[in-house]
């Protein structure tokens, strides 16, 4: 098996994830980090001896095969675009960048480059996805004409709730929507097979300005009582609301919101095709429900997830939940082993879907802001 050398370039919430799931697989060695932000302390942490505060300066003296980038978003395009420069291979967490004109640009050069340029869209890579993705194409429920769904937090509830995703000049026009909503939109195409040809949005911005704590806290940490705060404007929405039709002529509905309380990271969706529904939560993530006029209704377990495409997701019996961490990893080896064989079976998103996210964020907001139904173009 090739054995593979990995950097990561920001270490913060979702970067440790990546660390920890390339470690599970084996055949990659996590060879160096790059944090602008207590970097020394990370690296003695996480056990990594090449520590950098400069990811040029990572690039230029390590000798890699991929670079995995879990930064803020408008840092995306130039890490991206640098990387692939020096003929590196990129894992990029999404959204892809802050433009879809800086998403286009990245998808050019990758190919004309050809490097593997993958975007973490992780959630395709469940056992469960993954099977009611292969449902659909195998016409088990039939033609598809109706799809509902939320992506639903409440990290982001209380007005002392700050975190650099709040500003447009650091996540983009859209947060809600590029933060979790593409993660939905993204899951529901690749599912379905279906594409949004129109949107219609609204949004919501429950405070006009938030308390920013001046000391520095981690992504989804609390502020105290006892913190001071700068108060800060914002100028992108908490909560969206997204109708739209598909190209084969489904109606569809996602509600988007980070301040739903009690719900933690919930991914909902209700697929109606003409002979049953599929019902899919990330709260019950194994289980598939499927709904039938006629006969009982079914929970496919995941003992039942036979599929040969499956069943090389599963890596634990039935009774032994694969989540998060899990769909990483799966996430990773695609990605990794792809690299080395073209021809193998692709499930993870590429720049093109990564791009694709980004022109429906552009249409999402376009939508919210005159009010009106949007066409996408592609
Ligand atoms: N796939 C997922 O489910 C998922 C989940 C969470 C976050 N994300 C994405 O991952 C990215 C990072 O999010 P996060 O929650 O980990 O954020 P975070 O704020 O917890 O971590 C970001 C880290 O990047 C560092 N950093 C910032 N600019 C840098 C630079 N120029 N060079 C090196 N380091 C730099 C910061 O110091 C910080 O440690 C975002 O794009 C986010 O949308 C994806």
């Amino acid at each position: 098996m090739k054995k593979f050398k990995t950097a990561i370039v920001g270490v913060g919430f979702i970067g440790v994830a990546h660390i920890e799931a390339l470690r599970r697989l084996g055949n990659i060695e996590v060879v160096a980090i790059c944090d602008q932000f207590d970097i020394e302390k990370k690296a003695k942490q996480l056990n990594v001896s090449h520590y950098y505060t400069d990811y040029k300066e990572m690039i230029e003296k390590e000798d890699l095969d991929f670079i995995h980038i879990c930064t803020p978003n408008n840092t995306h395009y130039d890490i991206a675009s640098y990387a692939m420069n020096k003929h590196i291979n990129i894992v990029l967490e999404k959204p892809m960048t802050v433009t879809a004109e800086e998403a286009k640009k990245l998808l050019v050069l990758s190919k004309a480059l050809n490097v593997t340029a993958a975007v973490n869209f992780h959630n395709r890579l469940y056992p469960a996805t993954s099977h009611i993705k292969h449902m659909i194409s195998n016409n088990q429920i039939g033609h598809v004409f109706s799809i509902q769904g939320v992506y639903i937090q409440d990290w982001l509830l209380y007005q002392t709730d700050y975190s650099w995703r709040l500003n447009s000049k650091t996540s983009g026009k859209t947060r809600a929507v590029a933060d979790i909503g593409s993660h939905w939109l993204d899951l529901m195409e690749y599912m379905t097979g279906q594409k949004i040809v129109e949107v219609l949005a609204e949004f919501q911005t429950v405070y006009p300005t938030r308390k920013k704590a001046t000391q520095p806290l981690k992504t989804f940490e609390t502020a105290s009582s006892e913190m001071t705060y700068d108060e800060m404007p914002i100028d992108t929405e908490d909560v969206a609301v997204i109708t739209f039709k598909t190209n084969e002529g489904s109606l569809g509905n996602v509600y988007v919101s980070q301040m739903a309380a009690g719900k933690k990271n919930r991914i909902q969706l209700l697929i109606s095709g003409e002979k049953a529904s599929i019902e899919w939560s990330l709260d019950d993530l194994s289980n598939i429900s499927v709904g039938y006029r006629d006969q009982a209704n079914k929970v496919i377990t995941k003992d039942q997830l036979l599929m040969p495409e499956v069943q090389s997701l599963i890596d634990y019996p039935t009774g032994h939940m694969e989540g998060f961490p899990d769909a990483f990893k799966q996430n990773f080896k695609n990605i990794y082993y792809s690299s080395t064989h073209p021809d193998a079976l692709k499930r993870y998103a590429g720049f093109e879907d990564g791009l694709r996210q980004m022109v429906l964020n552009d249409k999402i907001y376009e939508s919210a802001n005159d009010r009106k139904w949007v066409k996408i173009d592609d």
